[in-house]
C-alpha cells in the first residue's frame, strides 16, 4: 500500500482558512441525527458556520440548539434532499444569507430494501432508494454548485460506502464477499462513487474538489445500531475530506480500510 493510501488523520483537521469575509460556511445533509449529526458538530468545532440540512424539523431543532450550546454556530435548514423545489429554495436561503458555501457534505441516506440477493430484489425499493441516496447528491450539489463556486476552496463530500466499491464486494478474500440482501443500497452508493469520479473530472480545473468517504459500519439507526465504529469515528471521515488542503485528492474514496487489521486504518479504497 502506498504512503498516500495508508494516510492516517491529519492531528487536527487542516483548515485552509480561506474564507476572506468571515467563517466558511458548511451545509450537512441529513445532520438531525447519526454520522450528519457528528460531521456537523466536527465542523462546528473547526469554527465554521454550520448549516444543519434536515428533513425532520424537530429533530433538526434539537440537533441545532445541542451544537449551539456547545458553541458551534449552528443553523437548522430545511431540507429534504427529495423535494426538488425545497433544495431550490434552501439554496436561495443561503445565497441570502451567505453569499457563498464553502463546504457540501452529502450525508443523508437511508438503507431500506428487500430480498436475498439482485434475483429476489424489489425494482420499487431500489428506484426509491436512488432516489434518495443517488439523484439527490445529483440534485443537491447542482443546485449549491453556483454558491460552492463563489468559495476560494469548495469542498464537496459525498457520503458512500465501502459496499458500493465493486473491486470490495467481489473480492473473494475481502470482508464483504459474503454479503447478501438487497442489492438497493450497494448499487445507490456504487453510483454516488461514479458521480463523485465524474464531479471530481468536471471541476478539476476549478478550487471544488469532490470525494466520496467511506465511514466504516457505524452504529447508527440506519442499521439498528449493530455497528462496530461510533458515528462520530464516521464523522471524522466526511471532516478529513471537508477540510483538505488545496493541494489534496479530489475524485477518490477515501476512507475507513475494514481490511486492515488496525482499525483506526484509513485509506484510499478501489472503486
Ligand atoms: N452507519 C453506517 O455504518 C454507514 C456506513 C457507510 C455509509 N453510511 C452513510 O452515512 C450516511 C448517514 O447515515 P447514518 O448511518 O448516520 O444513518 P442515520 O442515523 O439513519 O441518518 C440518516 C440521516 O439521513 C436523513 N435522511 C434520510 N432521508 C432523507 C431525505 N429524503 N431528506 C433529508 N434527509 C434525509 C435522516 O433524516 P430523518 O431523521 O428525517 O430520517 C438522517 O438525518 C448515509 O448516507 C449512509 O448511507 C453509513
Amino acid at each position: 500500500m502506498s504512503e498516500e493510501q495508508s494516510m492516517r488523520y491529519p492531528n487536527g483537521a487542516a483548515n485552509d482558512g480561506n474564507g476572506a469575509d468571515g467563517a466558511k460556511v458548511a451545509l450537512v445533509t441529513g445532520a438531525n441525527k447519526g454520522i450528519g449529526l457528528e460531521t456537523a458538530r466536527l465542523l462546528g468545532r473547526e469554527g465554521m458556520t454550520v448549516l444543519l440540512g434536515a428533513r425532520d424539523l424537530g429533530r433538526g431543532a434539537a440537533a441545532e440548539r445541542a451544537l449551539r450550546a456547545e458553541g458551534s454556530d449552528a443553523h437548522l435548514v430545511s431540507l429534504d434532499v427529495t423535494d426538488q423545489e425545497g433544495v431550490k429554495a434552501a439554496a436561495a436561503r443561503v445565497e441570502a444569507e451567505y453569499g457563498r458555501l464553502d463546504v457540501l457534505v452529502n450525508n443523508a441516506g437511508a438503507a431500506l430494501g428487500s430480498g436475498s440477493g439482485p434475483s429476489t430484489a424489489d425494482p420499487g425499493e431500489l428506484r426509491a432508494l436512488l432516489d434518495v441516496n443517488t439523484v439527490s447528491v445529483v440534485a443537491v450539489s447542482n443546485t449549491f454548485l453556483p454558491l460552492l463556486r463563489r468559495s476560494p476552496a469548495g469542498r464537496v463530500v459525498n457520503v458512500s460506502s465501502e459496499v458500493g466499491s465493486i473491486t470490495a464486494m467481489t473480492d473473494p478474500d475481502g470482508p464483504f464477499f459474503g454479503m447478501s440482501g438487497s442489492p438497493a443500497y450497494p448499487v445507490s452508493k456504487t453510483a454516488v462513487n461514479m458521480l463523485t469520479a465524474l464531479y471530481a473530472k468536471e471541476l478539476a480545473h476549478t478550487p471544488v474538489k469532490v470525494n466520496a468517504a467511506n465511514p466504516g459500519f457505524c452504529a447508527t439507526d440506519l442499521n439498528g445500531h449493530s455497528g462496530g465504529r461510533t458515528a462520530e469515528q464516521g464523522a471524522r471521515v466526511s471532516l478529513h475530506l471537508a477540510t483538505l488542503p488545496d493541494d489534496g485528492p479530489s475524485g477518490v474514496l477515501w476512507g475507513h480500510l475494514a481490511s486492515e487489521d488496525d482499525p483506526e486504518s484509513y485509506g484510499v479504497l478501489p472503486w
